[in-house]
C-alpha cells in the first residue's frame, strides 16, 4: 500500500498534507459527519438517508440497515488511514455492537445443532459450526448484525437493545423486520413479538407462541470486516495498531459467526440436491457452499416454558454479495483470524470458492451473471435440463437469486467488482485479473462523460439459463452517485495494479465530473423524480383472511389498509406536501436524496484514488 503522507499534529488538529483527492475525501467526510447535516442519529447511527420520505429496501429514510453501518466502518477506517486518527473507526464499530448485533435472544440454550430445523417435507442436516462457536464464545447466541433498525422508534415497538416491546415511549433504536410481500405491501413488525401489538397472535401469522426472529444481510457484515481489514493495514503502517486492536478482535468474532452464510438453508448436502427428503442431510461441512449467501436467519420462542430456538442459512448465492477481501483478511491478517478451530480453513475455502465463482459466473460479454442456488424453486425441485447442463459444484445457475429483480440493479456489479479489484490490487491474483480485464473493457464502453453530466448503466435485464448463454442488456443509464463511485473505485484499484491508463483516466474523469456537477451543501446528489411513491396507496399484504391488528400508535391494520394508512407519520414529513400533490394528480415528488451509503461510496472512491495515486 502506497501511503506517502506526512502527518502534522497542531494543537489537537490533524493537518494532512495530501493531494487533491484526499483533500476532497476530507471535505466530504466533514460534511457527512457534521451533526447539522442530518446523516446520523443522536446515538451516532447513520440513517439510511437524510431524507425521511424514502421507500427502497427500507420503508422510511430514518430506518437504517446493516449496509449503512458497514459503510460507516469502511468510511471511518479510511479517515483513520488519511488522518491518522482511528477513534471514529472504533466508535463506528461500537455502534454495530451496541445497536445492530441483537442481545435479546431467548432460549438459545435450547438450540440443538444436530436438529437444526427439519419440517415434514425437508430433512435438515446438522449445523457443523454450532458447537464450535459455543465453545469459543460460551453460549449459543448468534452474533451477526440484524439487517433493519427503526432508529427513531417511529413505529413505536420499542425493541431497543436487550428489550422486548417497550413501546412508543422507549427512547432509542428499535429492531424491526420488513413484512411479507413487496416493500409497499409489507407490514413492518417487531423482531421480538410478545403479542402486545398486532392481532391476538401479535404479528405472527402461523405461530401461537410469542417469539423473536432476526435476519442478517451477510454482504453488510462482510463489508464491515473489509473496512476493519483496511483499518488494520493503515494503522499498522502508521504504528497505531494498538489503537484499534480491541475493535479488530470484535471484527474477527463477527467473521467467525459470519460463516453461517456458507451453508444450505437446511444444512443439506451441497450439489445435485433434489428432493426435500431425498437429497441427503449434511453431516458436516458437506452442507457448505462457501459463498456469501443471501441471508442468515435465527429466532426462537420467548417463554422458557417449552422454549426452542432455530437457525437457518441460505443456499442462494448472488455474485453481487461476494467479498474476497473479507475472506482474504480473515485468513491472512493475524489481528483478524477468528479463534474457532475450523474458522480460518473455512474462510480459506471460501476465498478459493469465491474466486472460482467469479470466473464461472461471468458472462461472455463481461458482466457478472446472477448466481447459484442449491434449492431449485426453493423446494429442492428438479431443474430443467438446460440448467443442469452447467453447474457450479452441483449448484444451479439462477439469473435472479435471492428475489426477482436482484440482478437488475447495477450496484450488484460495481460493488462486487470493486471488492474483486481491491483483492487483485493486494495480491495480483491472475484469476481476479482475468475477470477484471473483461469487465473493465466492457464497462469502459458503457460510461458516457459529458461536460455537464455523466451516465453509467444503472439497471440490467437478463436472459439465459446458464452462464454460457446468459446475457445482460443495459435497461437504464443514469448517474447514481453510489454506482458511479463504485465503478470509479473499481477502475482505480484495477489501474493501480495493472497500470491500465485508460481505466485510471476514466476513474479520474468520473470523480471530477461528479465533483463538478453533483456537489451540494451537504454532499453530492442528483434530483430524482420519485414516481415509485405512487405505490403508497398499495394495500398491505395479509396472508390470513380476516386478520386485523393494531400498531403501537393505535393505527388499525386490516385488509383495506394501505401503506400510507398504517404509516400516518408520513403526513408530518417535510416532503409530505409534494406527495399529497402527487396523489391528487400532480407531478411526482422531486427529491435530492442523500443516502448515507452513497456519500460514503463517493468519499471512499475519492480517498482510494488519492491514496493509490498520491494525487
Ligand atoms: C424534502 O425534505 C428535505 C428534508 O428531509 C428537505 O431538505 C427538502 O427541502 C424537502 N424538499 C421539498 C421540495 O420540500
Ligand atoms: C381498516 O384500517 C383503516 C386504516 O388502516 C381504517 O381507516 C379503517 O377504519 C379500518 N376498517 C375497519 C373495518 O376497522
Amino acid at each position: 500500500m502506497k501511503l506517502v503522507l506526512s502527518i502534522v499534529l497542531v494543537a489537537g488538529l490533524v493537518t494532512v498534507q495530501a493531494g487533491e483527492y484526499t483533500q476532497r475525501f476530507l471535505e466530504l467526510y466533514g460534511e457527512i459527519t457534521n451533526s447539522n447535516n442530518g446523516y446520523y442519529s443522536k446515538e451516532g447511527i447513520p440513517y439510511h438517508s437524510v431524507e425521511t420520505m424514502m421507500v427502497e429496501s427500507v420503508d422510511y429514510g430514518h430506518e437504517t440497515d446493516s449496509e449503512a453501518l458497514s459503510y460507516n466502518i469502511w468510511l471511518k477506517a479510511m479517515y483513520g488511514g488519511i488522518s491518522g486518527d482511528f477513534s471514529a473507526f472504533n466508535e463506528a464499530w461500537n455502534v454495530i455492537e451496541n445497536y445492530m448485533i441483537p442481545e435479546t435472544q431467548y432460549n438459545t440454550d435450547k438450540y440443538d445443532p444436530s436438529a437444526a430445523a427439519s419440517t415434514s417435507t425437508i430433512t435438515a442436516g446438522i449445523d457443523p459450526i454450532g458447537n464450535e462457536l459455543k465453545s469459543s464464545y460460551g453460549d449459543n447466541n448468534l452474533r451477526v448484525m440484524h439487517w433493519l433498525l427503526d432508529v427513531d422508534n417511529i413505529y413505536g415497538f420499542g425493541n431497543t437493545q436487550g428489550n422486548c416491546e417497550l413501546g412508543p415511549s422507549a427512547n432509542g433504536p428499535s429492531f424491526v423486520n420488513n413484512g411479507a410481500g413487496s416493500l409497499f405491501q409489507g407490514i413492518t413488525y417487531p423482531t421480538c413479538d410478545s403479542f402486545k401489538y398486532g392481532g391476538s397472535n401479535g404479528f405472527s401469522w402461523y405461530s401461537s407462541v410469542p417469539n423473536w426472529q432476526y435476519s442478517a444481510a451477510p454482504d453488510a457484515d462482510a463489508r464491515s470486516i473489509l473496512g476493519a481489514y483496511w483499518a488494520s493495514q493503515w494503522a499498522t503502517q502508521q504504528g497505531k495498531l494498538s489503537d484499534i486492536s480491541s475493535t479488530l478482535s470484535k471484527a474477527s468474532k463477527l467473521g467467525d459467526y459470519l460463516r453461517y452464510t456458507f451453508f444450505d438453508k437446511h444444512f443439506k448436502q451441497i450439489g445435485n440436491c433434489v428432493g426435500g427428503t431425498v437429497c441427503p442431510a449434511g453431516t458436516g461441512k458437506d452442507s457448505a457452499h462457501y459463498l456469501i449467501s443471501w441471508y442468515i436467519g435465527w429466532g426462537g420462542a420467548i417463554s422458557s416454558n417449552g422454549g426452542y430456538s432455530w437457525r437457518m442459512c441460505s443456499g442462494e448465492a448472488h455474485s453481487g454479495y461476494q467479498n474476497p477481501i473479507t475472506a482474504y483478511a480473515l485468513v491472512n491478517d493475524p489481528n483478524l483470524k477468528p479463534s474457532s478451530a475450523s474458522a480460518v480453513s473455512d474462510w480459506q475455502a471460501s476465498l478459493e470458492r469465491q474466486l472460482e465463482f467469479y470466473q464461472w459466473v461471468q458472462t461472455s460479454d463481461g458482466p457478472l451473471g446472477g448466481g447459484v442456488t442449491n434449492s431449485w424453486e426453493e423446494s429442492y425441485a428438479d431443474p430443467p435440463a438446460a440448467v443442469k447442463a452447467n453447474t457450479f459444484y452441483g449448484m444451479w445457475y439462477k439469473s435472479q437469486p435471492g428475489y426477482e429483480g436482484a440482478s437488475d440493479w447495477f450496484g450488484m456489479q460495481s460493488w462486487s467488482m470493486d471488492r474483486l479489484a481491491q483483492y487483485y490490487y493486494l495480491t495480483g491474483d491472475s484469476r481476479a485479473q482475468s475477470v477484471l480485464e473483461k469487465w473493465v473493457s466492457w464497462i469502459l464502453t458503457q460510461i458516457n462523460v459529458q461536460t455537464n453530466y455523466l451516465t453509467t448503466p444503472v439497471s440490467l435485464s437478463w436472459t439465459g439459463n446458464t452462464p454460457w448463454d446468459a446475457k445482460a442488456s443495459v435497461s437504464g443509464y443514469g448517474n447514481m452517485i453510489g454506482i458511479s463511485s463504485s465503478i470509479a473505485r473499481t477502475l482505480t484499484y484495477y489501474a493501480a495494479k495493472s497500470g491500465n491508463t485508460q481505466a485510471k483516466s476514466m476513474a479520474k474523469q468520473m470523480l471530477d465530473n461528479m465533483w463538478q456537477n453533483n456537489r451540494d451543501s451537504i454532499g453530492l446528489s442528483v434530483t430524482t423524480s420519485v414516481d415509485s411513491l405512487s405505490q403508497v396507496t398499495t394495500k398491505v399484504y395479509i396472508p390470513i383472511s380476516g386478520w386485523t391488528g393494531v400498531y403501537p400508535n393505535g393505527e388499525q391494520i386490516n385488509e383495506s389498509s394501505t401503506f400510507l394508512d398504517i404509516r400516518s407519520f408520513y403526513k408530518n414529513d417535510p416532503n409530505w406536501s409534494q406527495l399529497q400533490n402527487y396523489l391528487n394528480g400532480g407531478s411526482a415528488p422531486k427529491i435530492n436524496y442523500h443516502r448515507f451509503w452513497e456519500q460514503a461510496d463517493m468519499a471512499l472512491a475519492l480517498g482510494a484514488y488519492g491514496l493509490l495515486f498520491n494525487e
